[in-house]
């Protein structure tokens, strides 16, 4: 019983800080909102059921010019994260997952899922709290 009531507790513990780096970060109440890829429509391979290898456990802030395309990294193998290198073209490694092309309306800082199980991908909507995804390994 005391053992459930201490792992209750670290984990609120966990969580609430947590949820202070997310307000500590977020300035601006537009910064809470997560975007939509208007690409998403375009390109089937947004379509793709599953999701590549974790490779990190938190979002990475990159600033995206309007209009201009880019190529987010699903397999998680690039080497050039969050965006795509061509690594899943590698034919011995036999990646299934390819990249989503997404581009943005408005030129500002944008969070990129890194840890590459977001549900509006490319943007991070913060899956990567569950605690299974804080408790795998990453690559
Ligand atoms: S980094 Fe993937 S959902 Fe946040």
């Amino acid at each position: 019983m005391s053992l459930t009531l201490k792992k209750i507790s670290q984990f609120l513990r966990h969580n609430s800080l947590k949820l202070r780096n997310v307000r500590h970060y977020c300035k601006k109440a537009e910064d809470t909102e997560i975007p939509v890829n208007p690409l998403k429509k375009y390109y089937s391979a947004n379509d793709q059921a599953t999701n590549g290898h974790i490779y990190d456990k938190k979002p990475f802030k990159y600033t995206c010019v309007a209009g201009k395309t880019y190529a987010w990294c699903l397999c998680g193998r690039s080497s050039s994260q969050p965006f795509c290198d061509g690594t899943h073209k590698n034919q011995f490694l036999q990646i299934k997952h390819k990249p989503i092309r997404f581009t943005v309306t408005e030129t500002k800082d944008y969070w990129l899922c890194n840890c590459k199980q977001t549900k509006n991908r490319p943007f991070c909507d913060g899956t990567h709290l569950r605690e299974d995804i804080q408790a795998k390994r990453t690559l």
